[in-house]
């Protein structure tokens, strides 16, 4: 039996992530924080498509993707990992007419490492990231998780920092990303987007959309407004400006985060904000088997970033499910299950030769290639992949890991298009994490009159003086033509009184 790559990659769709996968009594459930197959253990995507109400990512769709950005699709492209979008046509229509936008993804720090599943969002805005040539923020919940886990605030924080460096390490530009925590960076023009959205949002909704209940604490049912305001460009002044209209902002993530941004693109008209765009993916299988969990407590359960090569090959050997038959002459003859088999489905996340894996594919699926020689390939494609991130992220140091999280304002146009030479050595000085409205871009947008909504953009524009934050360059320029124009005005008015009193 012999299967082709998209047909097989199809099939990577039945996995559960799940951390506390809830018992829904056979119900397939898919949250922020819960994953749980169906009666089969298997997450029925087309179902969670419909349900979500989101769209299917079809070959017209990767075609303009590689013709707006002259790059070929990413393997999580093509072979259908990132399967699901909403409006993710209408950043590419705007992206084809010159116009701008910026990504946003994110983290919930709740584990020294993460595990294989984690870097699928993260290599892929990266890849995101190079093609469309577009700045990136990427948010780190350390509020969420203490709110959801039996997590101190302080480890939150840490982890928060830790879990930055292997982001780091998939090789972003600190030239156009900024990574932040919630904690950490909570500021003005951040906060009144919250409220904003929280205004919107009744608590008969978000127990629609998140299943709260008696027992959530009231964190946790006030948190969604914070993992959604990121969606909206004048959160971040130092790199966008104002306005909230200056950017339009899409959003690569697993399909469990769809919920968060259901509840953003409802609120988003009614603050005077674009509706952020999505691409989701289905999720990475765990180890055991997909209907198995990826979970801290069960290290036998999936493979981290924090593994050597004899844990890897170890746990591969042991623990990787087989689709491989009970006896040599069995397998030989109906070949290995491939819709089964976690090496196979692996491979299809992480080889990047479609010739080998089609090779791969088509010897075990025939029996010529058995279980234990799968397990090699697969140790063989994992183990240098994650050395090198090792590697990388060993040379991640507090100082670049303090670039990523600085909110001095950056120039707005040179966060676009192609960057020149290497990004510059990492501050050596004292670095500001902490977000402000008077932290102000160069050269970025100014805020539209209009606003859009009842509640529209220009009210987070610059209060310049109003603080004691340090002025940008910008706005002590306004504050400047503000002076000049005061001072014109009075000048006038002192001569129209003197002409009056001739
Ligand atoms: P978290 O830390 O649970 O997961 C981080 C990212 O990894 C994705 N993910 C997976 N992708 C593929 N296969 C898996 N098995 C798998 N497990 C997790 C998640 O979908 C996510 O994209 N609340 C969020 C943090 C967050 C965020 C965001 C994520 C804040 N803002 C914006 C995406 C976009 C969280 O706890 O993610």
């Amino acid at each position: 039996m012999s299967a082709p790559i998209d047909e097989v990659a199809a099939g990577v769709a039945a996995v559960a992530i799940a951390q506390d996968s809830p018992d829904a009594g056979g119900e397939q459930v898919v949250t922020p924080w819960d994953v749980a197959g169906g009666a089969d253990g298997k997450i029925d995507y087309a179902k969670l498509v419909d349900d979500f109400g989101c769209s299917t990512i079809d070959d017209a769709l990767i075609q303009r993707i590689e013709k707006a950005t002259g790059c070929r699709a990413h393997p999580f492209l093509r072979r259908g990992m990132f399967f699901a979008h909403r409006e993710l046509d209408q950043i590419v229509t705007a992206y084809e007419k010159g116009e701008k936008f910026y990504l946003y993804t994110g983290r919930g720090p709740s584990s020294e490492a993460l595990h294989l599943g984690h870097l699928i969002p993260f290599h892929f805005t990266k890849w995101l990231q190079e093609a469309f040539k577009v700045p990136l923020v990427v948010q780190l919940t350390d509020d969420e998780k203490f709110l959801w886990k039996s997590l101190k605030l302080e480890d939150a924080r840490r982890l928060a920092r830790e879990n930055a460096k292997d982001i780091i390490a998939c090789g972003f530009d600190p030239r156009r990303t900024f990574i932040f925590s919630d904690v950490n960076y909570m500021c003005t023009p951040f906060y009144l987007n919250v409220l904003k959205i929280a205004k919107c949002v009744t608590f008969n909704a978000a127990r629609g959309i998140f299943g709260f209940a008696g027992e959530s604490n009231i964190g946790q049912i006030g948190f969604p407004p914070t993992q959604a305001a990121p969606a909206f460009p004048d959160c971040f002044p130092h790199l966008f400006g104002t306005d909230k209209k200056s950017l339009r902002c899409l959003i690569p993530c697993a399909i469990d985060q769809d919920p968060y941004f259901r509840m953003t693109r409802d609120a988003a008209p009614r603050i005077g904000g674009h509706k952020p765009a999505l691409i989701e993916s289905r999720f990475f299988p765990a180890l055991k088997g997909e209907s198995g969990k990826m979970s801290a407590s069960d290290p036998s359960s999936a493979i981290y970033v924090t593994d050597t090569p004899k844990q890897i090959k170890d746990k591969v050997n042991k623990y990787a499910f087989s689709g491989g038959r009970l006896t040599v002459e069995e397998h030989r003859e109906k070949g290995g299950d491939l819709d089964v088999d976690i090496s196979w489905k692996w491979l299809n996340f992480f080889m990047d030769d479609d010739e080998e894996l089609k090779a791969i594919g088509d010897a075990y699926g025939s029996g010529a290639m058995l279980s234990g020689e799968i397990k090699k390939k697969l140790v063989e494609c994992l183990t240098p992949m994650i050395v090198a991130h090792q590697e990388a992220r060993a040379r991640v140091s507090d100082a670049v890991v303090d670039q990523f999280f600085s909110t001095a304002p950056r120039d707005f146009p040179s966060m676009f298009g192609v960057l020149a030479g290497d990004a510059p050595a990492p501050p050596t000085g004292p670095v500001s994490f902490q977000g402000g409205e008077h932290l102000v871009a160069s050269n970025a947008p100014a805020p539209r009159k209009e606003g859009g909504g009842a509640e529209g953009g220009a009210d987070t524009a610059v209060q310049a003086g109003g603080g004691d934050a340090p002025l940008s360059k910008n706005a002590l320029k306004k504050l400047q033509k503000e002076k000049e124009i005061a001072e014109k005005k009075a000048k006038k008015a002192a001569e129209k009184a003197a002409a009056k009193a001739q």
